[in-house]
């Protein structure tokens, strides 16, 4: 304990019998940034406890060995060097050393308060797309960025995210429905309304520290907040608020159906969006992704999911059922929205994996793509999972669609069914989990595709682990859509 003593860097943080063997602690304490301490077979060890992708708790998520999975997005990191070891996390974690002396566990408290903030909030410099983008009258806030650019909110119910994209500025985001935590921003001055306050894509304590979803936050006065602008956010396609009615409904499967709406204007979006679609009488607005591609015709075409005890999925098949086919434009349909578009500078062949109502961008996907020249000379395969045969109707829809029949492969899979059943279903289907199915199929050649991936957050997130931790392709050859 004597040169503990005259080593002033070095602070207590527990007891060893404070961390059970290989767990873990939180060490919260006011003096210090958050610290999670680690006990691997007797050696200890200690790291921030921040996830540096993301605000959230490491020690809220799971050890196994020496790598800790983070609760919020499932990217990990080995905690004995810092390393991010899994997808979406890249930037390594501070790691602190750990002395043990008399059953006590010191830290170097020089290295703490040497170090910058884990998660800082800055706008990227390369970034000078806001300019002077005021849309409308000046009665609704502004929202100033820290560098002084600023933009307007343009109507009361309207998001930070949606002014943000509306003014073409690159804000980062992906879900617009508080579940990928991408929008997140620190509210430096002001105060917004919390339209989603259990959101799943931000932790407790990056609340605590004024961080806020930009996608479930209304400005209710000029506010003032820090954000990392990045160019690979600018919108392709500026979003817009249209009113539209409901023209068709066509039942798909159990669960699903596919809906068109019409709205009195042109219709624009790249192949892969998705809109927010909100319902008369209801402030509630979820994602929905568009089956088709541009059209002169108005026409918005989606298929939708019926979710159990789901209010909108349910309002729309209700408000469909009930013979809506009016003239009342009174749907909101507010877009085009998402980053996970088809990629017409690539010259790879595509890929889409596609799970439930995931399905919906990626036949627009492969819409888009057969369309275009110069897409003719490529594969354009799509691989679908469902649980059981009855989820099945993707051959139906490829077979309608002149443009896709005879064009697209389709790979169907279930998870749940017996090879007995399975050999009575028409067209090629398989058993296993899709992404096993992918893989299985394609991992000798998987480099040669542009892929796209969407549906539920449990099938996107074990394609991720498949195609960037497995097979080590880059993140950026992989267009993701979760939809949370
Ligand atoms: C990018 C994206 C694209 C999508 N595309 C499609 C698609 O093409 N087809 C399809 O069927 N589904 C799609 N979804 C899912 C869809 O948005 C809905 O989550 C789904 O239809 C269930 O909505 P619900 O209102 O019926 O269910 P609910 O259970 O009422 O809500 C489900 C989801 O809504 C959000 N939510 C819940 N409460 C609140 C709240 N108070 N404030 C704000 N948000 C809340 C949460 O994310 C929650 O998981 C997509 C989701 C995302 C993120
Ligand atoms: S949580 Fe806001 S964009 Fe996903």
């Amino acid at each position: 304990m004597g040169d503990l003593i005259e080593n002033k860097n070095l602070v207590y943080v527990c007891n060893e019998t404070d961390v059970e063997t290989n767990g873990m602690l939180a060490i919260e304490d006011d003096q210090l940034r958050p610290i999670a301490v680690f006990n691997l077979a007797g050696v200890f060890y200690a790291t921030s406890n921040i996830c540096t992708h993301n605000i959230a708790i490491l020690t809220d998520g799971t050890l196994e060995d020496s790598i800790i999975e983070c609760p919020l997005h499932g990217g990990s990191f080995d905690i004995k060097t810092g390393e991010a070891a899994s997808y979406p996390c890249e930037k390594p974690l501070k790691t602190y050393p750990v002395r043990v002396s008399d059953g006590k566990v010191y830290i170097d408290y020089d290295q703490i308060s040497a170090e910058s903030p884990e998660f800082e909030c800055s706008v990227d410099k390369g970034v000078d797309n806001i300019g002077d983008r005021f849309l409308e009258g000046p009665q609704f806030p502004t929202i100033t960025l820290s560098t002084g650019q600023a933009f307007q909110v343009n109507n009361n119910d309207e998001t930070v995210l949606q002014s943000a994209l509306r003014a073409g500025t690159a804000f980062p985001y992906d879900c617009s429905s508080g579940g990928c935590g991408n929008c997140l921003f620190k509210l430096e001055k002001g105060e917004v309304e919390d339209l989603f306050p259990e959101a799943p894509g931000i932790s407790n304590y990056a609340r605590k520290l004024g961080y806020r979803l930009a996608c479930q936050s209304i400005p209710k006065v000029d506010c003032t907040i820090g954000v990392e602008l990045d160019v690979k956010y600018t919108p392709p396609v500026v979003p817009q608020k249209h009113a539209a009615r409901l023209k068709s409904l066509k039942v798909l499967t159990h669960d699903m159906y596919m809906i068109t709406l019409y709205a009195e204007s042109h219709v624009e979006f790249m192949p892969g969006q998705y809109a927010l679609i909100s319902l008369p009488n209801n402030n509630a607005f979820r994602a929905y992704s568009m089956s088709n591609i541009s059209n002169s015709m108005g026409e918005w075409e989606f298929i939708i999911k019926r979710v159990e005890g789901g209010l909108v999925s349910n309002l729309i098949f209700e408000l469909a059922s009930k013979d809506t086919y009016n003239i009342k434009m009174d749907i909101t349909v507010d877009g085009p929205y998402g980053n996970a578009y088809l990629q017409s500078n690539s010259k790879k062949n595509v890929l889409c994996i596609a799970g439930g109502a995931g399905l919906s961008p990626m036949i627009s996907i492969l819409r888009g793509a057969s369309a275009r020249p110069e897409f003719d000379d490529r594969q354009l395969l799509l691989y679908y999972g469902g649980r059981a045969e009855r989820d099945l109707c993707v051959e139906d829809i490829v077979s309608e669609d002149s443009r896709l029949k005879g064009r697209v492969k389709v790979v169907s899979a279930v998870s749940e069914s017996s090879t007995d059943v399975l050999n009575k279903i028409s067209g090629e289907v398989r058993r296993g989990y899709i992404h096993e199915v992918v893989e299985k199929d394609l991992w000798e050649v998987l480099h040669e595709y542009e892929i796209y991936v969407c549906g539920p957050p449990k099938m996107v997130e074990a394609v991720q682990k498949t195609l960037v931790n497995k097979h080590k392709l880059p993140d950026k050859q992989i267009h993701f859509d979760a939809f949370y």
